[in-house]
């Protein structure tokens, strides 16, 4: 089983052959049979296809199939968040899986005054349960998920200055999130969460499903719920995570075109970072100090990161032509924000490929008032001077972006 410390580090006999050294990115905009991609089809019918394949197969295990579940309303709060929102709490749980599965336990905020249409929507992963996000006393505290910090697990508002939920309804947007131990809990365990009811025979044991997919399959069922709310666009839904949820929520927008904007926050090696040439966190420390985030294919990569057939910038590259807003701290080194901005460039050309802007200048602004029409494109790091955090700062920036560059609201 991937995962288990048996099966997780590297395959014993690797054939090289099949990964050809070179310390340049490979390339794009090129089909494995070496036929240049030319057009908007070519990408999207053909390329995209084939790095999907790539980077589940070597890097996430691949994601798991969609699954039905009934969602059934377990809270109802019209006057949550000081009477700004209305909080649904919305329990999916999967009718094909057996009854023992767990549940996710959406939480979801949505704007009482809003401008007149749709509502788009802001969805997160959190990483010690719902009503950490905010203080808002009608959250439902659970005390029966994993959380590697005790002492948030219960704790009301924990992260509420970091969530800033009442800003994101103050300014018309919704707010949903769901804690990432429901799908997987953060350790190289394989026995809670969906592993054992989502793991294939059909995939080979080095290609399972790792934590990091389990946490975007997870947010991608929430997905199929938001797209049936009937107050929220489907057309603007947002993904935001940080730093290790960062990695998660590239790889989740990479993989699913309904998400319309992804802000992949501080997520460094394994996100927007480059693997090559990261001076950073290697593959090699990611691999060993978080067994658990890649599948067993990806383990044999440390200290091989030239062999990599693929790089970051080809993860990033699925998002196209969506919107990707890479937002990182100028004192957040580890992250790797300069490897993060290498990503943005070479990235860029898949954009204009499909006819869209991609990057504006350097693609790096470093403040929030610069975010103009005509000054910023569908790529863009937003570097701020912070740490390894998220800020009421960067929420602005977030929103003003999402402002500017999302498609227009959809009518009721
Ligand atoms: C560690 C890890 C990073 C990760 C970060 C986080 O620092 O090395 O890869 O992004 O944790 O999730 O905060």
């Amino acid at each position: 089983q991937v995962g288990t410390q048996e099966a997780s580090p590297g395959t014993p006999a690797i054939n090289w052959d099949a990964y050809p050294e070179s310390t340049a990115l490979p390339e794009l905009l090129k089909l494995k049979n070496g036929t240049t991609v030319k057009t908007p089809e070519d990408w999207m019918k053909r390329r995209r296809p084939e790095l999907q394949e790539l980077i589940q197969r070597e890097m996430f295990g691949y994601l798991p199939a969609a699954q039905p579940f009934t969602a059934t309303v377990t809270k109802m709060v019209p006057d949550a968040q000081a009477g700004k929102a209305t909080l649904k709490e919305i329990s999916l749980k999967f009718t094909q899986l057996p009854p023992e599965a767990p549940e996710i336990r959406l939480a979801l905020w949505i704007p009482n005054r809003h401008p007149a249409g749709k509502i788009p929507v802001f969805l997160t992963l959190n990483y010690c349960g719902n009503a950490n996000v905010t203080t808002d006393p009608h959250t439902t505290i659970h005390t029966d998920r994993y959380c590697s910090k005790k002492e948030w697990i219960g704790q009301r508002g924990a992260q509420a200055d970091f969530w800033c939920v009442e800003q994101v309804i103050d300014r018309g947007y919704a707010f949903a999130t769901y804690h990432e131990s429901d799908t997987k809990a953060d350790k190289n365990e394989w026995t809670d969460g969906l592993f054992p009811y989502l793991k294939s025979d059909q995939v080979p044991a080095g290609s399972q499903p790792a934590t990091i997919a389990l946490w975007a399959w997870g947010l991608l069922r929430c997905v199929d719920q938001l797209a049936q709310e009937p107050q929220l666009d489907p057309r603007r839904i947002c993904l935001l995570g940080h730093s290790r949820r960062g990695k998660t929520v590239l790889f989740a927008a990479a993989m699913d075109e309904r998400i319309a904007l992804v802000v992949p926050h501080q997520s460094g090696t394994g996100g927007m970072a480059l693997s090559r040439e990261n001076n950073q966190e290697t593959v090699e420390r990611i691999n060993r100090v978080f067994p658990h985030w890649f599948c067993g294919e990806f383990k044999k990569f440390g200290g091989n990161e030239p062999r990599i057939p693929f790089d970051q910038h080809a993860v990033a590259s699925l998002v196209a032509p969506r919107l990707l807003l890479d937002t990182e701290g100028d004192q957040d080194a580890w992250a790797n924000f300069p490897r993060s901005l290498e990503t943005l460039k070479a990235i860029d050309p898949v954009w204009k490929l499909l006819g869209k802007t991609g990057l504006v200048g350097s693609g790096l602004i470093t403040s929030v008032a610069e975010i103009q029409p005509g000054k910023v494109g569908e790529l863009l790091q937003l570097r701020l001077p912070e740490k390894h955090t998220l800020t009421s700062e960067f929420w602005t920036g977030i929103l003003n972006y999402a402002d500017l560059m999302l498609p227009k609201s959809t009518t009721p």
